[in-house]
């Protein structure tokens, strides 16, 4: 029945033809069902008019027919293969990222340099034993002032140029007004607790001063304050040159200027060695080797008999750290105001 011979061939070159012409995986299918379906397909119906042909010809056309079907179904397997591989690689150059590319920065915050430098100091002393204390901005003028040695009419008032709060007096009728300093907190610490004391206290302190380079309206201080029995300026040198040397390297020295405070006696400027040109001599310094740093001195026995303390019987010595004074010097910025400005390209700097 060579009838069924010329079908086989004809199914046979047409399917090949049409998988290889087929462009998707879902055409594909279309030729599987058609010539491979359970019921439809047309090979598959051909097989089954089988057991109805001659003997002799069942056995070579059922040979050839499965032979047809063995090579449709690889045709169709290595067309899909080929045709899903394509339709990935057309996906992903159409959709996919370049996974080479440098990947986007996260813009991550950071500490303002103040802040980590007044960190940085509080943590030197907190090293050497001493406790954090933090005292209000709004203060009474017994605090800020009385309280530390300063009388009413006391000219040393004068040079702090005060911000008082007119309308907001303490309970002996005195104008409230914003701390010019942190040594208040010596006072309230010494009234609130018994020595031995060793105290740090950083915070924000006000004077009406024009704003340039070196002079700020609001600024930053740690005062420190040591009260126990048998303190010497020894013991503030030796604390002094540890900060000094924990700060700005290990071989940095300080060293004492008689200086005035109403609330010390004696009354000290301290000076660090310069870090920029190691003492020799440089514009930061300004040529002395020595860049002024802060104020110290032993607790004047006044301050210390305001607060009920025997000065017979304890000594103590305090300093005021100037936060901006130290970042200044610490990073080498020259203009104060920068810090305040908070542009984040000179932030950015201290990340
Ligand atoms: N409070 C002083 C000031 O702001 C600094 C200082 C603190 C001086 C402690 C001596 C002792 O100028």
């Amino acid at each position: 029945m060579s009838e069924s011979f010329e079908q086989l061939n004809k199914y046979q070159v047409d399917s090949l033809h049409e998988t290889s012409e087929a462009a998707t995986p879902e055409a594909l299918d279309a030729v599987h069902l058609k010539y491979l379906g359970r019921k439809e397909g047309l090979l598959t119906q051909l097989l089954q008019t089988l057991p109805s042909l001659p003997p002799d010809q069942r056995k070579e056309l059922g040979r050839k027919a499965n032979e047809a079907k063995r090579a449709l179904e690889s045709a169709l397997a290595e067309k899909k293969q080929s045709l899903e591989s394509a339709r990935l690689t057309k996906t992903l150059s159409e959709t996919a990222e370049d996974l080479t590319l440098p990947g986007t920065p996260l813009v991550r915050g950071g500490l303002h340099p103040l802040t980590k430098v007044e960190e940085d100091i509080v943590a030197v002393f907190q090293r050497l034993g001493f406790n954090v204390a933090e005292g209000p901005e709004v203060e009474t003028d017994d605090n800020n002032f009385t309280a530390l040695n300063h009388p009413p009419d006391h000219p040393a008032r004068d040079s702090h140029d005060t911000f008082y709060l007119k309308s907001h007096k303490d309970a002996a009728g005195a104008p409230l007004l914003l701390r010019t300093h942190t040594s208040p907190v010596q006072i309230r610490y010494m009234k609130t607790h018994k020595p031995p004391l060793y105290i740090v206290a950083p915070g924000r302190v006000f004077r009406h001063e024009a704003v340039d380079a070196t002079h700020s309206f609001v600024f930053h201080q740690v005062e420190g304050l040591a009260v126990d029995e048998g303190i010497s300026l020894a013991d503030l040198k030796g604390a002094l040159t540890l900060f000094a040397r924990e700060m700005f390297g290990g071989s940095a020295e300080v060293r004492f200027r008689p200086s005035y405070f109403p609330f010390v006696e004696p009354g000290i400027e301290v000076d660090i060695s310069c870090a920029f040109c190691s003492g020799k001599g440089c514009r930061v310094c300004k040529n002395t080797g020595w860049v002024e740093m802060l104020g110290a001195g032993l607790v004047h026995p006044n301050v210390l008999r305001g607060v009920g303390l025997d000065p017979g019987k304890f000594s103590g010595y305090a300093f005021g750290i100037g936060v901006e004074r130290v970042a200044m010097f610490k990073y080498g910025v020259d203009d104060m105001r920068l810090f305040y400005e908070n542009d984040v390209r000179f932030l950015r700097q201290f990340r």
